[in-house]
């Protein structure tokens, strides 16, 4: 729904695994409309193509088998005269999340949405971190410190949404 509200065109994807976002992104596109979808894990990507196939929204995905910061770096190297994305969606390594949004600050067009899954963490974010079972550690610390980045960043506007595991929307606005 979100994407057809803002009409999105050209859209990125980072963390496909086995195709789940990236079919729903895909059905919610017009005809012509693109995704690139970034995963290092193409067997996953396999797994799901016969769905994506199913549902005749393969030639909207271009998937490249690779690290998502790689491929992020390499198209700010060509970026001049690129057409922005309309859309992000990021699902990838969440210590990267910072590294990622520096990047999409520049890939993503002013007005573009860019939408972080898994910003509550399981809900450990708001727990008090002695209370937190061990295996939620790292990647709490890593969205904590990214949501308090967000939270003062002055180039977007954000919206968390509670839904799932958390998802925070941000809109670029400079
Ligand atoms: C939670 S899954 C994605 C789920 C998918 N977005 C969905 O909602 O259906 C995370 C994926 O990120 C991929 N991933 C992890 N680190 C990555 C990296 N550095 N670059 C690209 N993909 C990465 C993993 O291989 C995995 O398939």
């Amino acid at each position: 729904m979100l994407l057809k509200i803002i009409n999105a065109k050209k859209t990125l994807e980072l963390g496909v695994f086995t195709g789940y976002s990236l079919l729903t992104t895909a059905l919610a596109l017009q005809n012509d409309g693109k995704i690139t979808a970034i995963d290092t894990d193409r067997d996953a990507y396999e797994t799901g193509l016969p769905l994506i196939r199913n549902a005749g929204v393969e030639h909207k995905i271009n998937f490249i088998n690779s690290n998502a910061l790689s491929v992020l770096d390499e198209m700010l190297t060509k970026h001049d005269g690129m057409e922005l994305f309309d859309f992000a969606f990021v699902d990838a390594h969440k210590p990267n999340y910072i590294h990622y949004h520096e990047r999409l600050m520049k890939l993503v067009k002013i007005g573009g949405i860019i939408a972080y899954d898994n910003t509550l963490w399981h809900g450990s974010v708001a727990v008090d971190e002695e209370e937190v079972p061990e295996i939620f550690g790292d990647g709490r610390r890593a969205i904590m410190d990214f949501n308090t980045y967000l939270a003062s960043d002055l180039r977007i506007e954000i919206s968390q949404i509670s839904i799932g595991d958390g998802v925070t929307l941000c809109r670029r606005i400079r």
